[in-house]
């Protein structure tokens, strides 16, 4: 597996716009618990090492689809609310009202205000505008984990949910927030693990380029 970071990298600049701005907009993301924190960290060690938990496979799928995250027939069934891991990618912030290009991207906070130094380093191309908004983006495009191969369906077996990291014991470095990926349902083996792209906003796909309509069985391994 080519893609083995297993969480986003947050710099110091970053951590501290994302802390002001979520203190100004009373913004805060549900810890994960201590369970899920132990399980996030056993996938982060996974990924480390080898890119993959034992339990999936990455194939190649029809239909142009690239390719796809499938539990092994022979693993255990992943019960509901398994850790999947954490949507890893470059992070950055971006203008918000830039074309929205990020077919690898989530943006987990909006409306971020940037001082005109802060414009300079992450906007430099335009003149500084203190009303800008910007964005959180983690974009998985170039760099980030397994869980950038899991594919859309309307039928979902895995759900994103915008999480923080607590303090803990686990080892894990805590985070103001992060997309974690957890089990919706019970997966059972061979089955594919899919997501909806558009469980928060109905945007990712355009009236021209319609999702191939797939279940976790359309192509069980
Ligand atoms: C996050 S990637 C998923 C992994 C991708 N299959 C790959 O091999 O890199 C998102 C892209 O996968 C493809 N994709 C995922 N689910 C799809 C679906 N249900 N129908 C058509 N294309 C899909 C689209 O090209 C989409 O932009």
């Amino acid at each position: 597996m080519k893609y083995k970071l297993p969480r986003p990298v947050v710099s110091p600049t970053i951590h501290e716009i994302l802390q002001r701005e979520m203190r100004k907009q009373r913004l805060t993301f549900h810890p994960l618990s201590s369970k899920e924190v132990k399980g996030l960290q056993e996938i982060v060690r996974i990924i480390e090492k080898k890119g993959l938990p034992p339990y999936l496979a990455c194939e190649n799928l029809p239909h142009h689809l690239g390719k796809g995250i499938f539990l092994k027939p022979d693993a255990r069934p992943l019960p509901k609310g398994h850790v999947i891991g954490s949507y890893a990618g470059e992070t950055s912030l971006i203008r918000q009202t830039l074309p929205d290009d990020g077919s690898y991207a989530f943006t987990p906070v909006l409306d971020l205000h940037l001082t005109r130094e802060e414009q300079q380093i992450f906007d430099h191309e335009t003149i500084y505008r203190p009303q800008r908004l910007y964005a959180y983006k983690i974009d998985a495009i170039k760099s980030g984990n397994f869980t950038r191969y899991i594919n859309h369906s309307e039928k979902p077996n895995v759900i994103a949910e915008l999480v923080s990291i607590p303090n803990n014991r686990s080892g894990l470095t805590p985070a103001l927030v992060e997309v974690v990926y957890f089990c919706k349902k019970v997966i059972h083996p061979g089955e594919q693990l899919l997501i909806s792209y558009e469980a928060g906003e109905k945007c990712y796909w355009n009236s021209k380029v319609k999702p191939f309509a797939m279940t976790p069985t359309t192509f069980q391994l």
